[in-house]
């Protein structure tokens, strides 16, 4: 876990780089932690986060942006090509900072202290993911402002026992909120993040891919896909997303959006149900219609017959 390597930054994640320009990563590629390597496209934000890693400083990271627009696999797929082990941990409103530490646990008739994934993270070096952050109780979280900081973290339930933060040990967190709270009212269980915990994170946003960008990724992960399809699947796609994220006139529309997933999902299911009267349809009610509401399914449906024309009532993909 301590052998460092470097990586050329133009190859390893396929971006316009200067030739000299690299980042540390691990040599050793067999680690169970390091995240498994998919189909990424690398934006303007790797840089900031790879200059994060490379010197955190005595901070954490913030990517804030809607749900479904690559925060999480953004970090992932970085660890993933740099063999960085992560600690992927999802928060939620009673989840407490000792289910990151560590608890007792009953193991052969005694009790044994069983390390969390902060802990475990300081200790060997990992990447400590907190996703959603701001579902988790702020008071809760303020516990984590001096291991961020760089100093060590003390069990004080395990006979005060010292972790020291291992120099490649980083805090990255991911919201659908910068810390406010939401403001938008789009998603449920959103607290207020205290002012003194986010003034120790750099914050990034991360949008929705752009058109051109996410053709390329239907391109590469549904081949046989005929080009004009994907793009009018596109098309319907960001016109969710705007409907979801309240940019119409009429504020948010849609509790439910597309994520590149579900895009994905919806491009390969269209390709499955070839052979049936109305593939594109039945493909996307069962890629993401089939969870919203009846109202919402419908007004989802209208809005793929517009931009799809011909395509949806029966011509095959
Ligand atoms: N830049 C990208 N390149 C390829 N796939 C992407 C990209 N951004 C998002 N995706 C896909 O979209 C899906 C949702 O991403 P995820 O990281 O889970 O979103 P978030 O954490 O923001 O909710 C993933 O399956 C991911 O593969
Ligand atoms: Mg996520």
């Amino acid at each position: 876990m301590t052998i460092q390597t470097t990586f050329n930054v133009a190859t390893t994640f396929g971006v316009p780089a200067p030739k000299s320009l690299t980042v540390d990563g691990f040599a050793d590629e067999t680690h169970p932690l390091i995240p498994k390597r998919m189909l990424y496209v690398f934006r303007a934000g790797l840089s900031a986060l790879l200059a994060f890693l490379r010197d955190a400083a005595g901070d954490a990271f913030l990517l804030t942006g809607p749900t479904g627009s690559g925060k999480t696999s953004l970090v992932c797929q970085i660890a993933a090509r740099l063999n960085w082990p992560v600690q992927n941990v999802t928060c939620h409103g009673r989840m407490e900072l000792t289910d990151l530490i560590g608890q007792f646990v009953l193991r052969g008739g005694s009790t044994e202290f069983v390390h969390g994934p902060l802990a475990v993270a300081m200790q060997q070096g990992h990447l400590l993911i907190l996703n959603e952050i701001d579902l988790m109780d702020p008071s809760e979280l303020a516990g984590l402002n001096e291991v961020i900081e760089g100093q060590p973290l003390v069990i004080a339930q395990n006979g005060g026992e010292v972790i020291r933060p291992h120099p490649t040990f980083r805090v990255i967190a991911t919201g659908n909120s910068a810390g406010a709270g939401d403001t938008t009212g789009l998603y449920q269980g959103i607290l207020r993040q205290n002012l003194a915990f986010l003034d120790r994170f750099r914050v990034m946003r991360c949008d929705y891919l752009e058109a051109d960008v996410e053709i390329g990724v239907l391109e590469h992960t549904v081949p046989s896909l005929p080009r004009e399809v994907g793009e009018k699947m596109i098309v319907v796609a960001n016109e969710i997303r705007r409907l979801f994220l309240g940019e119409g006139e009429a504020g948010s529309e849609l509790t439910i959006t597309m994520s590149t997933r579900t895009l994905v999902r919806w491009a390969r299911l269209a390709l499955t149900f070839r052979g049936a009267p109305q593939p594109i349809a039945y493909a996307l009610e069962q890629a993401l219609t089939a969870r919203a509401d009846p109202e919402q399914r419908v007004a989802i449906h209208r809005l793929a017959a517009d931009v799809m024309g011909d395509l949806w009532t029966g011509a095959k993909p």
